[in-house]
């Protein structure tokens, strides 16, 4: 329990991050440790102003397309990884890609995003190839492309190509701490890197971080805070960690929504224009973790656009949402969910203030 000076302060910090978009780290740390539902409704109502004040009630659709789970990664936390030999691995077709496209051109998405794990057999012509019969058939489409690390060259090869954006989260700004959730074969360097590579070659970036992952505490996600800050991403993608059963941390315990949402809030009032997902992994820790994260400052929800006989097969954590229902069910759902906010998803883009074009 806090004491009443105690919140009065906790008010002064949200107060000063809201007009300078900054804090110390100890005051950081102070905001983030605060499990005060009070605060947190102070905090969250910031944060909605500020994003009120820049996207308005506009909450921008993604429609999201796992296109592979082959991966030659291992990273410790993840489903898909290549060690998991329980898993039925399956990887989609240009025209069964091209498909869920247009399903969701229907849907009124104009945001697609490829994602998949880091699969040899999407090699740099097989992409190039991919996004420019997508921007073909849909040019007033943005392709976001998570496929995680590459060479300079071959973002800048899919870049001309047409992919507009590219998330890849940096998982954790702390060195250490990225070794402990990587092998050895993956580098924290290499990842701050492909970043870099990604800014320099002019996509839109979305880095991000899972919240609560092992071994994660308080001044590990003050170090995210300021990798935000000095990168400057367009968009920042966060979501709760949730342990996979075929994995050595199966027995850790998830992130919490609490925590995730305070962090959006913070990550609002920090970067008040970015883009800002409220993630499926917030919606599976908590049956309204969405309705929060969107509450919280949130201004772009992904739904699932692949086809649902694969959905099943790119699960990264257990009790993943959304991986019974069709497209048009899952848009159905996420229209009801964001209208009880108070906000409306809208069919548009969807890009960053400083890449808006007319539509
Ligand atoms: N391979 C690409 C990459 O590494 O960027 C994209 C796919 S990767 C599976 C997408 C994201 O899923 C990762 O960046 C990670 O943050 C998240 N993820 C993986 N395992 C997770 C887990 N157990 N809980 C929550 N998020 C997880
Ligand atoms: Fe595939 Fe991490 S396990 S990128």
């Amino acid at each position: 329990m806090i004491n009443s000076g105690e919140k009065i302060e906790l008010r002064q910090l949200a107060d000063k991050l809201e007009e300078t978009n900054d804090l110390s780290d100890s005051e950081f740390a102070s905001v983030l440790l605060c499990d005060d539902p009070e605060f947190d409704e102070y905090l969250s109502g910031k944060a909605r102003n500020v994003r009120e004040k820049y996207y308005g009630k506009d909450v921008y659709l993604r429609g999201l397309i796992e296109f592979t789970n082959y991966c030659r990664n291992n990273c410790y936390y993840c489903g898909i990884r290549k060690s998991n030999k329980n898993i039925e691995r399956y990887r989609l077709s240009e025209e069964e890609i091209l498909s869920c496209c247009r399903r969701g051109y229907e849907l009124g998405f104009r945001t697609f995003v490829l994602q998949g794990g880091e699969d040899p057999y999407y090699t740099d012509a097989v992409m190039v190839q991919l996004i420019r019969e997508i921007k073909k058939r849909h040019p007033d489409c943005a392709v976001t492309l998570s496929i995680g690390e590459r060479e300079k060259e071959s973002y800048r090869k899919l870049f001309e190509a047409g992919a507009d954006r590219y998330l890849l989260r940096h998982e954790t700004a702390d060195a250490k701490h990225y070794e402990m959730l990587h092998p050895e074969t993956m580098s924290y360097k290499n990842r701050i890197q492909c970043l870099e590579d990604l800014k320099e070659i002019g996509y839109q970036v979305g880095c991000g971080m899972m919240v609560g992952s092992p071994g994660q505490d308080t001044m590990n996600l003050v170090k995210d805070l300021r990798f935000l800050q000095k990168i400057r991403p367009e968009m920042v993608g966060i979501g709760p960690f949730i342990p996979h059963h075929d994995t050595i941390f199966a027995g850790c315990r998830a992130g919490s929504a609490e925590l995730t949402t305070r962090l959006l809030s913070v990550i609002r009032l920090m970067l008040p224009d970015v883009l800002l997902p409220a993630t499926t992994a917030l919606g599976s820790v908590d049956a309204f973790g969405r309705e929060k994260g969107i509450l919280a400052g949130a201004n772009v929800v992904m739904p699932n656009l692949s086809p649902r006989e694969v959905r099943k097969k790119y699960l990264l954590y257990d009790n993943k949402i959304c991986i019974g229902d069709d497209a048009a069910a899952c848009i159905g759902c996420m229209s009801a969910r964001v209208s009880k906010t108070g906000y409306q998803l809208i069919v548009s883009r969807g890009d960053h203030v400083r890449f808006k074009r007319t539509e």
